[in-house]
């Protein structure tokens, strides 16, 4: 394994160490979760730090490992040069109960408050510092609750934490489970818990409101009762190290009970004309967008969601591929963005 070899096949070990013992488990941690920017990371720290303390040559040979193992994956893998994708598909009666993907959603892609980003980006350090968190007693942020009106980056944002972990996304789909399988769901339940302890992957518990409704309420108290409880217990249980996310639209229907259980909830809200502009700017930056006047845009998106904004940018730029010219009209922005605030305004009425 080239990994090791980094480490051994050196005059480091005949002279005095040039790398910590902090940065040893580094490489090996960085090498067991696959990551590979880490581990070359660390190691030119590794070879920087051999630089200054006088081992030129061992700094060199190391930079020079490091440019070959690069330029060779680059080479080998697949599409940009990460690893292969590993699979985890569903099988059997899990098969009806999970869908998975393996998203390639970063969190760039996602125009959010800084707020909100900056708590999302906590919860990808402390994924990713996992191992240094648990030796000291302490588990990294993973069950979380998303809250907020459709369309402003509830699925998406699963789908980011799956892109940014490199790891399988994984939708349980509730309103499916409970109304198919009512007597059965938390035989199904605790499929699917099973699943999160022996496969590590984003879980997202999409629409949650179906089973978070406020309890006693309904038609169908008892069995949504024991399902809720099961889940809850479930939940509580878990202790794996896959990531657990519910997401809703109705932050009012959910049991208090439900909301002790996550670690953290993420409210996400519609956007401002700062976070539409960035929406935008986003969906169109492989187009010519110098003649729209983002401020007028940003006033013809008010109201709209994040969602409905990117589907208006998209029809732009249909229009701008379809006209041959990859310029991107102020004039038929604000259309399509005018166009859906209008099939919005008669939605509501
Ligand atoms: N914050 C965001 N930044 C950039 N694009 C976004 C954002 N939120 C949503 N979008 C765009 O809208 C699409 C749909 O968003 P998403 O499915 O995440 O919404 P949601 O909050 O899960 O809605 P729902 O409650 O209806 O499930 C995304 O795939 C993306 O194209
Ligand atoms: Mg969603």
């Amino acid at each position: 394994m080239t990994q090791g070899r980094l480490l051994i096949n050196s005059e480091m070990n005949q002279r005095a160490a040039v790398a910590t013992a902090d940065q040893v488990k580094a490489l090996i941690r960085s090498h067991a979760d696959g990551d590979d920017t880490r581990f070359y990371a660390i190691a030119m720290q590794v070879a920087a730090q051999a630089a200054r303390s006088g081992h030129g040559k061992f700094a060199l040979d190391l930079r020079g490992l490091v440019d070959q193992v690069k330029a060779r994956s680059k080479a080998t893998g697949p599409g940009n040069g990460s690893k292969p994708v590993p699979l985890a598909q569903p099988r059997g009666e899990l098969a009806g109960l999970l869908t998975v993907g393996y998203p390639k959603t970063r969190m760039v892609d996602m125009a959010l408050p800084e707020v909100l980003s900056a708590r999302l980006e906590r919860v990808l350090i402390e994924q990713r510092e996992r191992y240094r968190l648990r030796e000291h007693g302490l588990s990294p942020m993973r069950k979380l609750l998303l809250v907020g009106p459709p369309g402003t980056g509830k699925t998406m944002t699963a789908a980011a934490l799956a892109g940014e972990l490199c790891l399988p996304l994984f939708s349980i789909q509730l309103d499916g489970l409970i109304t198919k399988y009512m007597g059965e769901t938390a035989a199904k339940l605790r499929l699917v818990f099973d699943a999160i302890r022996s496969t590590r992957g984003v879980y997202l518990f999409d629409e949650f409101d179906a089973l978070g409704g406020e309890r006693g309420s309904g038609n169908d108290v008892g069995e949504i009762r024991r399902v809720l409880n099961s889940f809850l217990q479930f939940l509580e249980q878990d202790d794996s190290d896959s990531i657990v996310l519910g997401a809703t639209n109705h932050v009012g229907l959910l049991d208090r009970a439900l909301f002790r259980r996550f670690h953290a909830v993420f409210e996400y809200s519609a956007p401002t004309a700062e976070i539409a502009t960035r929406v935008m700017r986003g969906r169109l930056a492989l187009l010519d967008t110098s003649n729209v006047e983002w401020h007028v845009a940003a006033r013809a998106a008010e109201g709209l969601s994040h969602a409905e904004i990117a589907m208006a940018c998209e029809q732009a730029a249909k229009n701008a591929i379809l006209n041959h010219t990859a310029i991107v009209r102020n004039a038929e922005l604000v259309a399509a963005l005018s166009e859906r605030s209008s099939a919005h305004a008669s939605a509501r009425d």
